[in-house]
């Protein structure tokens, strides 16, 4: 039995007539860029994050900088964010000719720790985005605090967690912008690139939309310099229907995270994911971590099951982040996650058999190999 890392041809099957349906209004409306399709997706994604306006866009990476660019972050500015992240959350900084400063993470959560925010911040400090890692939330309620002390603007990246909850309020809903890709892989995923900004700002909202739209605020009156950043109708009618699964789904990855957690629970030597009190985790990402990380992945692909490593070098320490002089040991707990995490098969459609053949046959790894000193 095969186990790939995800199976969207799984999640298509499920859908497929509601699909063609949604494209072909598409098509028979000629509506390819904004339009209705985007507009209505904006008002149900709004509603489904508990804000009061949602701006498609065309990725995360778009939304981020989209939200930035609102707040008015731009040269000589420093934004507070964590390493352990895709890349995009820093480059989206970068392109605003602001500087990512990154602050190190908590050990169990892998999110933000809030007790390193103060510490990090200067003058020229004008926002903090804290990244809701694999599908967590980070602890929003003590990042909140610390940014309105020092009156710093929030942008959630929520790229991986869509649906995901704090104490009860939802991802994208307690920043001043929450920020969401819609990657085909995500956990409401676009059939090609798309992203969206949730709000409840209503003056931020209208300067976003205005930077996703070449700074339009009518028809040919450009009073910003904005960008093309419109998502296209298509991605937005395809958004729609799958939104409305989007809870179950969520609810499936719940289900299989925790017969993960149930069948690795007493193993030595990997440690699953915790589920902080005030979090309802969606599960984008089942994250183990091991010391015997490359290994176990090789052993697990010899037996037709797929990992992903989410991610295998932290921002600070790629290439493109040199000129921030970073070292190693700068950020400890994200180096030490990156290079022990191992991505587990994660998706709704995911048997309770598959889940049972890849924790079998880490046991089996692990019974076999060397104990750790
Ligand atoms: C945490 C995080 N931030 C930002 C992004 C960027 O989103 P996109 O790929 O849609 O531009 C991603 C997507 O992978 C992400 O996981």
């Amino acid at each position: 039995m095969r186990v790939p890392f995800l199976d969207l041809k799984a999640q298509y099957e499920s859908i497929r007539d509601e699909i063609a349906e949604a494209l072909q209004q598409v098509l028979d409306n000629t509506a390819f860029a904004g339009g209705p399709f985007v507009e209505s997706f904006e008002k149900d994604f709004a509603s489904f994050c508990a804000c009061e306006h949602a701006i498609g866009v065309g990725s995360g990476t778009t939304a981020l900088w989209i939200a930035l660019s609102g707040l008015g972050i731009g040269p000589g500015d420093e934004v507070i964010t964590v390493p352990n992240t895709f890349i995009a959350t820093a480059e989206a900084i970068s392109f605003c000719g602001a500087t990512p400063v990154f602050v190190d993470v908590d050990e169990r959560t892998y999110n933000m720790n809030p007790d390193v925010i103060e510490a990090a911040i200067t003058p020229r400090t004008k926002a903090i985005i804290p990244v809701h890692l694999f599908g967590q939330m980070a602890d929003m309620d003590r990042i909140m605090e610390i940014a309105r002390a020092r009156e710093l603007s929030v942008v959630e990246d929520a790229c991986q967690a869509h649906g995901a909850q704090y104490k009860g309020r939802r991802a994208g809903s307690i920043g001043d912008a929450g920020c969401f890709s819609f990657y085909p892989g995500k956990n409401l995923g676009a059939y090609g690139e798309a992203g969206a900004v949730v709000t409840s700002n209503s003056e931020l909202a209208e300067r976003m939309r205005a930077v996703r739209d070449h700074g339009q605020t009518r028809k040919s009156c450009h009073t910003i310099i904005g960008w093309n950043g419109r998502m296209d109708g298509l991605q937005g009618a395809v958004l729609s229907v799958k939104l409305r699964h989007l809870s179950a789904w969520n609810d499936a990855r719940r289900k299989n995270a925790r017969l993960y957690d149930q069948l690795l629970a007493d193993v030595d030597d990997v440690l699953t994911p915790t589920e902080a009190d005030y979090a309802r985790h969606v599960y984008h990402v089942y994250a183990l971590r091991t010391q015997n990380r490359d290994d176990l992945m090789s052993t697990l692909a010899g037996k037709d099951i797929s990992c992903g490593i989410h991610y295998p070098v932290p921002v600070h320490l790629q290439e493109a982040y040199k000129q921030l002089g970073h070292g190693k040991n700068s950020f400890p707990i994200a180096e030490k996650c990156a290079d022990e995490f191992v991505s587990l098969p994660m998706f709704a459609e995911l048997t309770a058999e598959q889940i049972e053949k890849v924790s079998k046959e880490i046991i089996c790894f692990l019974e076999r190999s060397a104990p750790r000193v």
